[in-house]
């Protein structure tokens, strides 16, 4: 009988308590659950003030039946956030610390016949040795996605080398149309003796005729390493979402007359490069990379989601118009990357070495079992075209294992998989000149101008500055995107008002700024979705990051939204901007369409207030007069062939601004804008700093070794002591790398006075 795949995800009992005796005994008061799911579901995403994180219990009965008999099973688990500890009858079967990849334990020396009981310890606290350590996303906790069981015959390829198929399949272009084609792999015989088999590949095309067949025979040992390769001439090319074409290799291992192993791979052909004259260059045509990035989680599911989900994101992914998807920032769900070659979607797809390094492990020796597994197990999808090492993880420390851990993770990619591209994302304060840009294929920057920091105007200048310093490294804006809330508008909008209108000003300046640039490749939207991050609370919403184009719970479009949809898609459509900024106190105004259609009219109660032909993408009425009682605008978009699209919107004519659009900030104290203002920084005069004494070159950790020094520090700093970002920090953070981040607010005058208090005091 051939091997069997069983989902393995109803009938679970879950218990949010940490008992080592969970591993052996049953669970008396849990609570029945079906997986994919995850213990911070509501918590993770502003419910609650803080989101549990600690270790939880699952559990299952597994009886071992007849069919089971003579087989090899493998349980298989989909992610475990962040660490899994597997148990068969209390005895550790395995486990994972890549909280994002796929990991299997083998059961068979563990079960005996009859009942058996399966726990599994999920852990999604802190622990310095498990990234991501720090992050703007909730690190929910969970048995997040689906559970198989693996019932294999005593032949099959290896499922226990961290990655998935067992089968790697590499297609490479080797002359003008003729590509070469790879599969190799490993076949694990679990008999002692070996045996002769056959391994086989045929490749068939989307009609599902076979294109070519080829096989080896083989001799089966314990492990046995196979490699068939095959040229293919002309392949019908995978050329993104204009083109997305898959053809589907079998591979199988025969032995005794029988298959008894088969993995069906989807493969597209294409190359990739990327340039600085002519961006990026699918098959030899360029393409600018209009992306966006998506984190994994869902408003009330946290990152429990299902194909249902996936597939909901993947059809908002394509009606905006993307051609490119930067999945951040782990491994996400197999099936999305799956989703992305079926629908000719370019993906990034990286790792969580993120914001800070383990400050215990120097090495970081977890960075690399997590791009280990990314890579083994996302290796087949074609759509992938770089792994991403890391993302912002200079922000609080840089030193030279930061660079040794980058060029590593860069090596170690290259040597998993020769044939794609690195990259990186760096946070806007690595230096244009800095050696780490010189480490990956391409570079990203993660540029928040006119957000965190500069103005909207300043990406472009920003964009030229890099490639002055690097004119041969394509760059990438890997992130950009505001704060916004939906319920707020304003006629003037500005940074930080979190309103719906600065949001479409700030990505339609982005827009022009990378079309312009062909050393470019394209830019990432900071982010499809808002999603969940436990410790913020701002925006007038807690737990959440909201710099999505979509709501979290994907039923509100920002007016975003549609600008990206006018410029990407081609779908017809005409979208009124500012509907939900119903209540208008001003008679004369403005109103935007966003359209991918030339010719466009728009009305006021049924009268004709303007009409306009252009290939602009943004259309705006200027003066359009609003009456007392209910304005009914109406556009119509006239597109070939006569074809009619509509939209409307109802506006009201107020006597005062309605209060409910502004964002109002707390003034919450501990995080007051100017808040040094209370010292005196009147003393401008040099100091020169004394070795042996303490300074602002110390890490705080070092500060707290001596009890004045840490007065110092807790007199000016006192106000951030409860951040969890400083928490975890402090061991490698000192007060001039705080004064680098525009998160402290930290003036350059501070420092001297600061010194002046702190290289009194000797170490
Ligand atoms: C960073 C980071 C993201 C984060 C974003 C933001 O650049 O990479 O993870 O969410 O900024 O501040 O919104």
């Amino acid at each position: 009988m051939m091997n069997k795949e069983l989902p393995y995800n109803e009938n679970w009992i879950f218990k949010q308590a940490d008992d080592p005796s969970f591993a052996a005994q049953p669970i008396q008061d849990g609570q029945h659950v079906t997986l994919p799911h995850s213990w911070n579901a509501s918590d993770g995403q502003g419910e609650s003030e803080a989101y549990y994180r600690g270790a939880c219990w699952y559990q299952r009965l597994f009886q071992l039946e007849s069919e089971h008999m003579g087989k090899q099973i493998y349980l298989e688990i989909g992610a475990a956030g962040n660490k899994g500890e597997v148990y068969v009858n209390g005895h550790l079967a395995g486990e994972s610390r890549c909280g994002y990849a796929m990991f299997r334990v083998a059961l068979n020396r563990l079960l005996h016949e009859g009942e058996n009981l399966i726990s599994i310890r999920v852990d999604n606290g802190y622990d310095n040795e498990v990234l991501p350590l720090l992050a703007d996303f909730t690190f929910y906790g969970g048995l997040y996605r689906e559970v198989k069981l693996l019932l294999l015959d005593h032949l099959h390829f290896d499922v226990m080398d961290n990655g998935r198929d067992g089968v790697y399949v590499t297609q490479k272009r080797i002359g003008a149309g003729l590509f070469e084609l790879t599969v190799e792999g490993q076949i694990i015989n679990h008999r002692a003796a070996r045996e002769s088999g056959r391994v086989q590949l045929e490749l068939r095309n989307q009609e599902g005729k076979t294109v070519c067949e080829i096989g080896a025979d083989v001799t089966l040992e314990k492990n046995t390493a196979f490699k068939l390769v095959q040229e293919i001439a002309d392949p019908v090319l995978w050329h993104g979402t204009e083109q997305p074409y898959l053809y589907e290799a079998v591979v199988t291992v025969e032995s005794e007359g029988e298959v008894k192993d088969r993995r069906s791979v989807e493969i597209g052909f294409r190359t990739i490069q990327a340039t600085t004259d002519r961006g990026i260059l699918l098959n030899d045509k360029p393409l600018k990379l209009n992306g966006v990035c998506r984190h994994q989680d869902f408003g009330g599911k946290g990152n429990a989601i299902t194909k249902a989900e996936m597939e909901l994101d993947m059809a908002l992914i394509r009606e905006v118009g993307a051609n490119s998807v930067r999945l951040a920032h782990y491994q996400h769900d197999d099936y999305f990357y799956r989703l992305c070659d079926r629908y000719g979607l370019l993906v990034w797809a990286e790792i969580p070495y993120i914001s800070i390094p383990s400050t215990k492990d120097p090495h970081n020796h977890n960075a690399f079992e997590q791009l280990e597994r990314l890579i083994k197990q996302a290796y087949n999808h074609c759509s992938i075209y770089c792994w991403g090492v890391q993302n912002e993880i200079t922000i609080a420390v840089e030193t030279e294992h930061t660079h040794t851990n980058i060029q590593k993770l860069v090596q170690l990619a290259k040597q998993l998989d020769p044939n794609r591209m690195t990259v990186q994302a760096n946070i806007n304060g690595v230096a244009d000149e800095s050696v780490i840009n010189s480490y990956t294929d391409m570079i990203g920057y993660n540029l928040y101008y006119g957000w965190y920091y500069g103005e909207i105007k300043d990406l472009g200048d920003r964009f030229d500055s890099f490639h002055r310093a690097n004119p041969e490294i394509p760059l990438i804006l890997s992130e950009y995107g505001v704060d916004t809330n939906p319920r707020f508008h304003s006629y003037t909008p500005k940074v930080q008002d979190y309103s719906e209108e600065y949001q479409l000003m700030f990505h339609h300046n982005a827009l022009d700024s990378i079309a312009s640039r062909p050393f470019v490749q394209g830019g990432y939207v900071w982010n499809m979705f808002d999603f969940g991050s436990a410790n913020r609370h701002e925006g007038g919403v807690r737990g959440r990051n909201q710099k999505g184009l979509v709501t979290i719970d994907r039923k509100l479009k920002k007016d975003a939204f549609f600008l990206y949809k006018a410029y990407w898609s081609d779908e017809p459509f005409v979208h009124l901007t500012g509907r939900r900024f119903a209540e208008r106190h001003q008679a004369q105004n403005e109103i935007t369409v966003l359209t991918n259609l030339r010719h466009i009219r728009m009305y006021n109660n049924g009268k004709l207030v303007a009409e306009m032909r252009s290939d602009a993408k943004v259309k705006v009425a200027h003066e359009v007069t609003l009456y007392e009682g209910n304005n009914l605008i109406k556009v119509e978009g006239y597109g070939e062939s006569g074809s009619l699209y509509t939209d409307e919107m109802t506006l009201q004519l107020v006597s005062k601004a309605n209060p409910a659009y502004e964002y109002v900030k707390p003034e919450s104290g501990a995080h007051v804008v100017n808040w040094f203002e209370q010292f005196d920084l009147s003393d401008t005069e040099e100091l020169k700093l004394r070795e042996g004494y303490y300074s602002t070159f110390d890490t705080i950790d070092e500060l707290f070794e001596n009890e004045q020094a840490q007065a110092v520090f807790v007199k000016y700093f006192a106000h951030v002591t409860d951040n969890p970002f400083f928490e975890v920090t402090r061991s490698v953070m000192s007060i001039e790398k705080m004064a680098q981040l525009t998160f402290y607010n930290i003036p350059p005058e501070l420092l001297n006075v600061i010194n002046k208090e702190l290289n009194a005091i000797p170490k």
